[in-house]
């Protein structure tokens, strides 16, 4: 038995509807988990991100481990405490940096040794030191060490890393063991190997996690691929363990996984773009650069209850990103995470209601509309 329960109130063909149940609160699924990499979610209160009807943040260990520090972390009461944000927190093991910061570590089959990005300082990550920053900063969610491979790859590479992120995930399970209130979460890999998927799920399942995260996707394949690999992924896990697709996706990418299975996602998509003056509407994206906007006195989006897409003219979103100001990210980020978690909320009532075909084919028309 898992020490989280995962209630899973209704299905739609492959699609579910849940709440997983933390000590420090239910995470309703499907789910949209924004990241907060350096505990902060970029350019947002604490207390708005919630108001958004996020229920879970990311925090990564590779980031957390340079600055401030774990056992910094630790000793002033934890990684909720520290950013103030008391809801669960789901934390990424540093396997992720395996691929992004390629260039700044040393792989072995104990762990990794990555020089840190900021003061050149050497930092070693083995599953089980993965699993005890972990645990120092108090995660709801603790990720298994993996090893992620950017796609294309040679085989023998995807199949290598595949097997070592299996051995990692025994290590993690063992040095995990049995902690009240919290998951441990394996991750699948294996590219864009139907077979080496198949494998690394199978592998997973016979350690066993309280869930089941698909990693090594949306690293440089087209979506068919991706959704393809969740298709050989998604029938070899548990129906009653949860589901996380990591590091997607696109609004899109969001409502074709969950029509597969998929649970809980998490991305930098909305935060970076609203960085970067772009937001996500039920009518497509817009790119707030765009001269086009300079003039106009409309606000985003009339009937949206956020009040960054309803009470702010684009002319004046336009000004503010054209002479970066920081308002301009602080807006358009709360407009993306407030969008993100309007369409979780849409999915997990459409799931209830058996609609769920048609209210992916209904949103996915909007987009085309445009506005
Ligand atoms: N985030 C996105 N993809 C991955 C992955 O494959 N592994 C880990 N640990 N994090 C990810």
């Amino acid at each position: 038995m898992s020490a989280i329960p995962f209630d899973i109130a209704a299905t739609d063909g492959a699609a579910r509807t849940g709440a997983l149940v933390f000590p420090r609160g239910e995470v309703r699924t499907p789910a949209f988990m924004p990241v907060g990499t350096a505990a902060t979610v970029k350019a947002m209160y604490a207390s708005q991100v919630r108001e958004t009807g996020a229920d879970v943040v990311l925090g990564n260990v590779y980031h957390l481990m340079l600055r401030p520090g774990a056992e910094r972390v630790a000793e002033l009461g934890g990684l909720h405490r520290f950013m103030g944000w008391p809801h669960p927190i789901l934390t990424d093991s540093g396997g992720f940096q395996v691929m992004s910061l390629a260039s700044l570590r040393k792989l072995d089959k104990d762990g990794v040794t990555f020089r840190s990005h900021v003061d050149g300082s050497t930092h070693r990550l083995t599953p089980e030191r993965s699993v005890e920053i972990q645990r120092l900063l108090g995660s709801d969610v603790t990720m298994q060490l993996d090893e992620c491979v950017r796609l294309p790859a040679e085989r023998a590479e995807v199949e290598r890393a595949m097997r070592l992120s299996i051995d990692w995930a025994e290590r993690c399970k063992v040095a995990f063991g049995t902690p009240e209130g919290r998951a441990l979460f394996g991750i699948v890999q294996g590219g864009d190997q139907a077979d080496l998927r198949r494998a690394s799920a199978r592998g997973l399942v016979d350690i066993g996690f309280d869930g089941y995260a698909v990693g090594g996707l949306a690293v440089g394949e087209p979506q068919d691929v991706m959704l393809a690999m969740l298709e050989e992924t998604i029938p070899e896990l548990p129906a009653g363990r949860p589901r996380y697709l990591m590091g997607v996706g696109s609004p899109d990418d969001l409502l074709k996984s969950i029509a597969r299975g998929v649970d809980m996602f998490d991305c930098v998509m909305p935060t970076r773009a609203g960085r970067h003056g772009q937001v996500f509407t039920r009518f497509g994206r817009l790119n707030l650069k765009n001269a086009r906007h300079a003039d106009d006195p409309r606000p985003i989006d009339e009937e949206s209850a956020c009040p960054a897409a309803r009470d702010y003219s684009r002319a004046y979103l336009h000004h503010l990103v054209k002479t970066g100001e920081i308002l301009g990210m602080m807006l358009l980020t709360w407009v993306n995470l407030d969008y993100y978690q309007r369409l979780m909320e849409g999915a997990r009532a459409a799931i209830r209601a058996g609609t769920f075909e048609a209210y992916a084919a209904d949103t996915t028309a909007g987009w085309a509309r445009g506005g």
